[in-house]
Formats: C-alpha cells, sequence, structure tokens
C-alpha cells in the first residue's frame, strides 16, 4: 500500500469516526443546566423553578432550532461551593450550553467567573441582589432586584401614614439592598428609619429582634428574609401581639411569598408589600399559567421564583430560535439582550445594556379571594429599572 493511500485510508477512517462519535450526537442536543437548591432551606424555591422550567418545556415543545433540549437539574443545597463544584462539572464535563436557576445570591456570584471563562450563560432565575449582573458579562436576570422593589413600597408608606419603621432583613446581600433603598427613599420622602436589625440567613430565630420592635413601637415594621422564611416572621409578629400594639408589617413581596402565604392564616390578611409577581396577578397570560402550574403539580401555586424560572426558560428557547444554535455562548447572550415580551408578572424586558430585568412593580394587599388568601394588587409602577445601577 502506497504511503498516500494508507493517509488517505486512514483519514476516512477518522471521518467515520468523528461522523459517529458522540461529540457530533452532542452538537444536536442544547444542553441547560439547572442549578437549585432542591434541599436544605431554599428547598422551595427549587421545587417551584424547577417544576416552571418543566412546564414551560412541555407547553413549547423540546426541539428547539432543530436541537433537543436537554435539562440537567442539580442540587446545590443552597452551599456556595457545591454550586461552583456542580458548575465547573456541568461546563467541563456535560459541555452545558446555558447555566441557569441560582437560589441565593452566594450561589449566583460564585458561578460568575465560571460563565466568564468558559463564555457560557448564566441565567440567573431567583437571586436578586443588585450587584449580581456585574459580576459577569455573561449574567442575564430574569427574577428581579431588592431595589426594585423596596423602592416602590419606600414611595407609598409615608402616603399612607407609616413615617417610624424599623428595618429587619436577612443579613446577606438581597438584605442588605432591600435595607439601604428602603431607607434611603423614605428618608427623601420625608419618613424615617428609626432601626435597622439584621438577622442572620441560617436558622434565624427572629423573637429578640421582634421584642426589640415592639419596645420601639414603630409606625410599621419592614421586612425582607428570603423566599421560603416568611412563614416564621409572620408567626412570630403575631405571636408577640405586634399588629394588636399598633406596629404594622411591610415588606417586599418574598415575606408573603405565594407558596407559603394561604398557611400563615388570617393574621396575614392587610399585610401590604411590593413586588413583580402575585399567583393574583390579574391578566389573561397569568390566568393560562397559574392554571397549568397547578395542574401539572398536584395544585401547588406558583410563586415569584416560578415565574422566574418560566421566564428564564423562555429567554433562553428564544435566545436559541434566534441565533439558530450558531455563536456559541457568545451568539445566545447577544440574542438575550434586549428581549420584550409578555410575562405572567405582566410585561418585561432584558436591558442590553445591564442584562437586568425592567418591568412593573405592583403594590399589593393580602385578602381573601375565594377562600384564600392572595396579594391582591391595588397599585403599580411601570417599567421599573433597577435603582442599583444607577450609582
Ligand atoms: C434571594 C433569595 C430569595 O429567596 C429571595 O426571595 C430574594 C433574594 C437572594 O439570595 O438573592
Amino acid at each position: 500500500m502506497t504511503i498516500q493511500k494508507r493517509l488517505f485510508l486512514t483519514s476516512a477512517a477518522l471521518a467515520v469516526l468523528t461522523l459517529a462519535s458522540p461529540v457530533m450526537a452532542q452538537s444536536d442536543t442544547f444542553k441547560i443546566g439547572l442549578i437549585l437548591p432542591m434541599t436544605g432551606p431554599q428547598a422551595t424555591t427549587g421545587r417551584q423553578i424547577e417544576a416552571a422550567a418543566k412546564l414551560y418545556m412541555a407547553q413549547n415543545g423540546d426541539t428547539v432550532a432543530g436541537k433537543k433540549i436537554q435539562l440537567i437539574v442539580k442540587d446545590d443545597t443552597s452551599t456556595p461551593d457545591v454550586t461552583k463544584r456542580l458548575a465547573q462539572d456541568l461546563v467541563v464535563n456535560e459541555k452545558v450550553n446555558v447555566l441557569a436557576g441560582f437560589g441565593i445570591t452566594p450561589s449566583a456570584l460564585a458561578v460568575a467567573p465560571i460563565a466568564t471563562q468558559s463564555k457560557t450563560p448564566q441565567v440567573v432565575m431567583a437571586a436578586a441582589t443588585s450587584s449580581i449582573t456585574q459580576a459577569s458579562p455573561y449574567i442575564v436576570r430574569t427574577s428581579f432586584t431588592l431595589p426594585q422593589a423596596s423602592v416602590a413600597l419606600a414611595d407609598w408608606a409615608p402616603k399612607n401614614g407609616i413615617k417610624k419603621v424599623v428595618t429587619l432583613v436577612s443579613d446577606y446581600g438581597p438584605g442588605i439592598d432591600a435595607e439601604k433603598f428602603f431607607k434611603e427613599r423614605l428618608t427623601f420622602n420625608g419618613g424615617q428609619v428609626t432601626e435597622a436589625l439584621r438577622v442572620p440567613l441560617r436558622n434565624p430565630d427572629f423573637a429578640p429582634f421582634l421584642q426589640k420592635v415592639r419596645d420601639l413601637k414603630p409606625d410599621a415594621l419592614f421586612v425582607f428574609v428570603p423566599s421560603g422564611a416568611g412563614t416564621a416572621v409572620m408567626k412570630q409578629f403575631l405571636e408577640r401581639g405586634m399588629d394588636k400594639a399598633g406596629i404594622k408589617l411591610i415588606g417586599t413581596g418574598d415575606v408573603t411569598d405565594d407558596d407559603l402565604l394561604n398557611d400563615m392564616g388570617d393574621g396575614a390578611l392587610g399585610v401590604v408589600t411590593s413586588h413583580h409577581y402575585s399567583a393574583a396577578h390579574p391578566s389573561a397570560a397569568n390566568k393560562k399559567f397559574v392554571e397549568a402550574f397547578k395542574k401539572a403539580n398536584n395544585n401547588l401555586r406558583p410563586n415569584f421564583m416560578a415565574v422566574g424560572g418560566y421566564d428564564g426558560m423562555r429567554v433562553i428557547y428564544e435566545a436559541l430560535k434566534a441565533s439558530k444554535g450558531q455563536g456559541g455562548g457568545d451568539g445566545l447572550l447577544a440574542a438575550m439582550k434586549g428581549q420584550i415580551f409578555e410575562s405572567p408578572r405582566g410585561p418585561m424586558f432584558i436591558d442590553a445594556q445591564t442584562r437586568d430585568v425592567v418591568q412593573d412593580i405592583y403594590l399589593r394587599k393580602v385578602e381573601r379571594k375565594d377562600g384564600q388568601l392572595y396579594n391582591v394588587e391595588f397599585d403599580v409602577i411601570k417599567d421599573v429599572k433597577d435603582p442599583g445601577k444607577a450609582r
């Protein structure tokens, strides 16, 4: 056999091998690595987002731009080191096209350098500290920011007899954002934060803090706790008779989370919060979303985490469609920027400059509707950009 012929045969064999190799098969698959807290204190966040992502896929099919969508769900137990290790493994070994999920701020931040280095879009569906999107140019957010939600309430409060406020927040990124932006705006509006209290994120005991608030007797207590922790605050607030002592409970909508609200009892009635999503949002798109979500999940009511996951999947699907599966991470990212659409929450868009979500923020009051407790929207501030980005 001549050398030329041997070379030809070798390369022909190689070509066949390449065709049959898993690398080739993989390019027909589009992998989304969904890292969520499926166990531990933020497990409700994981459950809601996973359910919403699966609903989106069931409704929109699992083939986009000729590629089969594969969702790989990983449990990070809300431990940032675990989140990072899982992200590394998903990028290096699974060769995921997109990283998504991220239940808490420290987990989202732990993955940012991996997104940057590997040029993998990181779609943050839950975590809500303002600065997250600045941690990597590959981060796009479909949840909300605490400054976005807090400022609206600080505009509402002084117009409604609430001048003196004590703030009580979980002592980490989103809580510190909530405390800062609520206080600044309330002070600007002529109100006053008389005391700013911070509770640990892990195993918080609200009792001594609430006792202090009772003694200080402000017009209202402003609260931020992450999704899943609202019931404990509400219970202890009522047990101490704070409402009877004339102290109102207000906060961002995380405290009257739709996931928990219905089990909080009548003590929650009248609580005013500001947020981007309520399961009671009266639009046709939301009614359809809530019904389909409940039907697929044993009557579970979707909360704001679910809507962040559902819209995150939409952003990924549409980016894949628009880039026709070409251009890798950069092509996808470019197609995520500037997306504008109607979410179950209302209109939203992904600001191309900041890669953060711009959306309506609603003022809501807990009311009983059809026998169930809901956050009923009574006012709206349109197209709110994250106030944390202006500085
Ligand atoms: C974060 C987590 C939450 O559960 C929430 O409701 C808001 C913010 C966070 O860690 O960023």
